[in-house]
């Protein structure tokens, strides 16, 4: 199964991702969570991205389709020898109409394609308490938010201990272009994955075990 999360900045992504990618067996393909962690090891990937993700744009077409053509291959060769793989999630991608275009040639040369795409659907004004009170794990990238998904401990990581902190483009400045870019350029995917008889739209401002709950009833997995 091959399944695409859609949804603005703090709609719940990378929550339900965390979620969802184990229990269908769905290896997670997070661009975001992949450019952090080139940035993080400073590898020329992580330097070439860095100020643009900090700034909150978008990094360039041909650099993220790359990394997800290399992740998907991974992916199709464990699935090859491995029964624990059943597919793909994609959290943060795509997002432009050409990274839509790129995926849908990825998956047909792999002989296969995509089954569904959920748009966690959240108000515009929820979204910005919710970007300003995220925490992240900076050694495995788990999310938290400090009233609605608090960690045990706080400031750590309750899956393997790391440091949680906040992230660069979760500031005002970043939060506002990135939400004007969902708008300008990925909103528009929603139409043509309408067109195509696979969006979904799930009701994303609801607690976070009943929205994976309606996650998984709409992907019949319920
Ligand atoms: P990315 O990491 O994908 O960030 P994003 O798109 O900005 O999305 P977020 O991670 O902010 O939101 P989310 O929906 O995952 O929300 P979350 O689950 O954390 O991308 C970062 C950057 O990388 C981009 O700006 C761009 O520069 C670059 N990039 C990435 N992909 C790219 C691409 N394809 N092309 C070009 N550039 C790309 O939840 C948010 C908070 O809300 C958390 O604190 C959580 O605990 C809380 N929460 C979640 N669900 C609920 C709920 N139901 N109720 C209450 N609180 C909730
Ligand atoms: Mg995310």
């Amino acid at each position: 199964m091959y399944v695409i999360f859609m949804g603005a900045q703090g709609s719940g992504k990378g929550t339900q991702a965390e979620r969802i990618g184990p229990k269908l067996k769905l290896v997670k393909v997070a661009t975001g969570d992949l450019f952090r962690s080139a940035i993080a090891q400073q590898s020329e990937l992580g330097l070439k991205v860095q100020s643009i993700i900090e700034s909150g744009n978008l990094v360039p077409d041909e650099l993220t389709n790359a990394i997800v053509q290399v992740r998907l291959a991974q992916i199709a060769a464990n699935r090859l020898k491995d029964d624990d793989v059943d597919g793909a999630l994609f959290d943060g991608f795509p997002r432009t109409e050409a990274q839509a275009r790129a995926l849908d040639d990825i998956l047909a040369s792999q002989d296969t394609k995509l089954d569904a795409v959920i748009e966690i659907d959240v108000p515009r004004e929820k979204l910005i308490a919710r970007l300003a009170g995220r925490r992240t794990c900076e050694a495995c990238g788990a999310v938290y938010h400090v009233e609605s998904d608090p960690p045990k401990v706080e400031g750590i990581c309750d899956k393997c201990g790391g440091k949680l902190i906040q992230r660069e483009d979760d500031k005002p400045d970043s939060i506002a272009r990135r939400l004007a870019l969902y708008d300008n350029q990925t909103r528009p995917l929603l139409d043509y994955y309408r067109a195509k008889g696979i969006l979904i739209t799930i009701n994303g401002d609801q607690d976070i075990d009943t929205v994976t709950a309606d996650i998984l009833n709409a992907l019949g997995q319920a």
